[in-house]
């Protein structure tokens, strides 16, 4: 199946059918459309980016085709796919070799958002990336503001850590955010939370 297919045809999605991989040359071109198309106005609402203090396309392109080579040693990037058609990306920033990092979600169409991928996707990047880092912790600094992105962690039965600000150079300024923490040693016990709610709940087809 070809990037930008539809992943929604045909029978209901099933939660195998939502898996996170090494980032592909493929996908790079739909992570430079999510930050330089037309969604970049809703973006800033949602995360503070700001469009003018990104780098170029060109310089984004070739950052991005260095993370593919990545392998399956240590990425920092991977692709969320529906039937293996790339929708998005889990990535980290702010590593801490082998003791934490912050992990993000972007979920590129809006018409992909809010169908129970995230809430599959999160949880199984968060295992492939504590088994590669072999870090301590995870951390989400996740806007206070952001409905989506607070309540995939609710799910996860944890509470926020506290709350702060976050700023990177691309983001206008910093936005208030909701700390949550994922401690290696709590990982099995989310994976298992999970995996008995989605049994009991089928993922939603339309949006
Ligand atoms: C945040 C994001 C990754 C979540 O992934 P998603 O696939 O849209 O989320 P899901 O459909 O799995 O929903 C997870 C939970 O949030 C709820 N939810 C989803 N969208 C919601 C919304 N707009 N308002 C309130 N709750 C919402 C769902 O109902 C679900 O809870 P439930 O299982 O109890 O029903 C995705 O929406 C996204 O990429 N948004 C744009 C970028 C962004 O905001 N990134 C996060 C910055 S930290």
């Amino acid at each position: 199946m070809n990037v930008g297919d539809s992943p929604f045809e045909g029978a209901d999605i099933t939660v195998s059918e939502i898996t996170v991989s090494d980032l592909g040359h493929a996908d790079i071109e739909n992570i430079l459309n999510y930050w330089f198309g037309s969604s970049s106005l809703e973006l800033r609402a949602m995360i503070g980016f700001d469009p003018n203090k990104m780098p170029s396309r060109r310089l984004m392109r070739e950052a991005l085709a260095l993370k593919t080579g990545q392998g399956s040693v240590a990425p920092t990037i991977l692709t969320i796919r529906v039937r293996g058609v790339s929708v998005g990306v889990h990535e980290l920033t702010h590593i801490e070799p082998r003791v934490s990092a912050i992990m993000h979600a972007h979920i590129w169409n809006t018409e992909h958002r809010g169908r129970g991928i995230g809430a599959v996707s999160y949880v199984r990047a968060m295992e492939r990336f504590f088994e590669a880092h072999g870090f301590q912790r995870l951390i989400f600094d996740t806007p206070s503001t952001n409905l989506a992105a607070n309540k995939v962690k609710q799910l996860w039965g944890i509470s926020p850590c506290g709350r702060g600000t976050f700023v990177i150079p691309t983001m206008a300024e910093p936005i208030a955010t909701t700390r949550y923490q994922v401690e290696r040693a709590h990982l099995a016990g989310i994976v298992e939370r999970v995996e008995r709610l989605w049994k009991y709940k089928p993922l939603r087809k339309q949006g």
